[in-house]
């Protein structure tokens, strides 16, 4: 199975309304984190020594196109900076490359380390607050190749990476996240469109020729062919030796994971909606009892009946592409998780992918208004952040779908901010949805 293509075709809470506070020789961090948010393998282009690249390349391969040189955002990582910041933005929220950092098993490059470090200071430069995603879905060639996360050293091996990462960024990021939503692959066994039986024969042989081409028996990734379950328990203890590495590096920092939540509607009396949540989401729930927030990433609703997702009833508003149109949504899930886990809550990601940015110009104001909502009604909201900054590479789709605020020229890689990025912006700046 395969969930990286779901949606397409392929304690700072008490602080809220306070003054910003800052540590000593510290930035001060923003009452609420307004921003956008990117990726590493989607944006930066040439991640070669990802498990991702592998799959791109082999044949077969499930990947609608390979990533190439994305968005070259390594090396026009500042310009993607400086837009956040033009925008009026006040945070920006960004993912390190594992395979980067550690292209070979134990061996670091230091060069990358600093590369990363740059961009946080500059962060700091520009105003705005660093967000940092440690894995955000990719994890290097060699790690999937040694069994991913079914081999039993991988909680050690990814704290190790986040510690060595972490020395030279800890001290300028306002927020790490160790993990992007880590329940994916959880999920998708959910959904009302199981991917077809064609779909998964050639995603196991993709996989299959990725563990030949790296001389692999174990060839392994969350969102594989194999069943994520029997993975969660290792993924949530690495999560735990994470935190508690970037801890060690700094006390104050405050460390937390994304996850994929949609708002969730039970549509038959004995639906199987409590059975999802205890599958889906409960493992990770009992793992972030000591974090500090949760990271909550939204994209619709789902309609849960007897023994799974179904489909939406068909007279709800649509949006041009067939999908539901509900923005509100993420107000939703914001409530749900602070109720179920007594954590401040950050919507670290929360969009839609469309063609024309007309519909997402009218999504922003009614999605920031159902957070807003939830936040005046006493929950904890951190900030929200959109996904995306720019158009980037969607995964298994490709270049398709158009999640960014920022269009980007696929041969001058040239950025332009659409009305969409103006709507954020004015938001940002008022505090105020309308
Ligand atoms: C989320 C991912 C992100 C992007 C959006 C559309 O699941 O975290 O990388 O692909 O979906």
């Amino acid at each position: 199975m395969n969930v990286l293509n779901r949606r397409g075709v392929l304690g700072l809470g008490a602080a809220m309304g306070a003054a910003a506070v800052a540590a000593p020789g510290r930035a001060a961090e923003p009452d609420f984190l307004w921003g956008a948010a990117t990726a590493g393998h989607q944006i930066e282009g040439n991640n070669v020594n990802a498990d991702i690249w592998l799959l791109e390349q082999v044949d077969p391969t499930v990947f609608a196109e390979p990533s190439g040189d994305a968005c070259d955002s390594l090396h026009r990582w500042r310009e993607d900076v400086a837009i956040v910041s033009a925008l009026g933005l006040n945070c920006y929220r960004f993912s390190i490359e594992w395979s980067r950092i550690e292209p070979a098993p134990g061996q670091f490059s230091q060069a990358y380390i600093d590369h990363y470090a740059r961009i946080v200071a500059h962060c700091r430069d520009q105003g705005l607050a660093p967000i940092v995603t440690f894995n955000h879905f990719t994890t290097p060639r060699w790690f999937a190749a040694d069994g991913g996360w079914e081999n039993p050293d991988s909680p050690d091996l990814f704290a190790r990476f986040c510690e060595r990462a972490g020395r030279a960024l800890t001290d300028g990021v306002s927020h790490a996240l160790t993990f992007n939503e880590p329940n994916l692959a959880l999920g998708g066994r959910w959904s009302a469109n199981p991917l077809p039986a064609a779909f998964q024969d050639r995603m196991s042989a993709s996989i299959a020729a990725a563990a030949r081409a790296s001389s692999s028996d174990r060839f392994s990734l969350l969102m594989g062919d194999r069943d994520p379950r029997p993975m969660i328990p290792k993924v949530v203890a690495a999560h735990r030796q994470a935190r508690a590495a970037l801890r060690s590096l700094r006390s104050d920092l405050p460390v937390g994971l994304s996850l994929a939540i949609p708002d969730e509607v039970a549509v038959v009396a004995d639906s199987a909606l409590e059975r999802k949540r205890a599958d889906v989401y409960q493992p990770f729930f009992e793992g972030v009892v000591d974090d500090e927030f949760v990271g909550v990433q939204t994209y619709g609703r789902d309609y849960v009946g007897a023994e799974k997702s179904v489909e939406p009833p068909a007279d709800v508003p649509r949006r041009a592409n067939g999908k539901e149109w509900f923005p509100a949504a993420v107000g939703n899930v914001v409530r749900y998780v602070h109720q179920a886990t007594g954590k401040p809550i950050l919507v670290t990601e929360n969009g839609i992918d469309a063609e024309d940015d007309l519909e997402r110009v009218r999504f922003i104001p009614e999605a920031v208004g159902s957070v807003l909502a939830a936040r005046d009604a006493g929950v904890p909201v951190l900030g929200y952040i959109h996904w995306s900054l720019l158009d980037n590479f969607e995964w298994l789709s490709g270049y398709g779908p158009k999640y960014g605020l920022v269009a980007v020229d696929r041969q001058t890689f040239r950025r332009t901010p659409k009305p969409s990025a103006e709507v954020l912006g004015r938001i940002a700046r008022t505090g105020r949805a309308t």
